[in-house]
């Protein structure tokens, strides 16, 4: 599966500005990205600056000499490069797997284009079909969101940590609900608003019409999936 995921890097190598400022998403597939990216940095090849998305890219920039930016030095950037959970058919996302999506999403919201790198495994037909949907909840309110989120007919369970025992803590001191729906999401963009319009609910993993273009990795090449 990690050739497929290269195979995805290859495809949006030749997308990257000669220079200028870019967000770098997060997880398996973006850490392969900043390989590339890093290299292309240090044989001088492009001139970039990034704006990561998490403490995870935060490291990824550092380990491949890669320099930093802000979003207050750069509020638009040219592009981001970022994974996904899943993709449906319109390539709205489903993002968070790796807790890491209310600045990814800030980021994407920043961009001019949001370029997406996936493996095959990660394309659906409606969201929901694989993977549950991610939400971001600040602490104080995990009871009364919790409760309006039964209400609405979705199973909503606490992400928890790995050897640490209780919930983990997003990268801005938050929890996470993972969101089981009983079938897979028909309106995404109305599910995202539902979610949205709950107190206490910081973000969503749901990105809904952000998406330009998907660069699906295979083992033996990759193909573009475009609006
Ligand atoms: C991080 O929280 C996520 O939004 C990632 O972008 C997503 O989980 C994709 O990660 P992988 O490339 O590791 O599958």
């Amino acid at each position: 599966m990690s050739g497929a995921k290269l195979n995805a890097v290859k495809s949006v190598i030749p997308l990257i500005p000669k220079s200028g400022a870019i967000g770098l998403g997060s997880g398996s597939t973006v850490a392969l990205f900043a390989k590339e990216l890093g290299q292309q940095i240090q044989n001088g090849r492009i001139d970039i600056t990034v704006v990561p998305t998490s403490y995870q890219a935060y490291e990824l920039t550092i380990e491949h000499g890669i320099p930093l930016t802000n979003l207050d030095l750069n509020p638009e950037l040219l592009l981001t490069i970022d994974g996904a959970d899943e993709v449906d058919k319109d390539l709205n996302l489903t993002k968070g797997g790796g807790g890491a999506l209310f600045q990814e999403k800030i980021v994407a919201s920043a961009s001019k284009k949001l370029i997406i790198i996936v493996d095959e495994s990660k394309l659906v037909e409606r969201l929901a079909t694989k993977f549950e949907i991610p939400v971001e909840v600040l602490p104080f309110s995990l009871g009364v969101v919790r409760r309006k989120i039964v209400e609405m007919g979705i199973t909503p369970n606490v992400r928890q940590a790995q050897k640490k025992m209780g919930p983990i803590i997003t990268d801005n001191g938050n929890f996470i609900l993972d969101l089981k729906f009983s079938e897979p999401i028909s309106e995404p963009r109305q599910v995202a608003i539902d979610l949205k319009m709950l107190p206490g609910v910081v973000e969503t993993g749901l990105f809904i019409d952000m998406t330009d273009e998907v660069h699906v990795g295979t083992e033996t090449g990759a193909r573009v999936l475009k609006k």
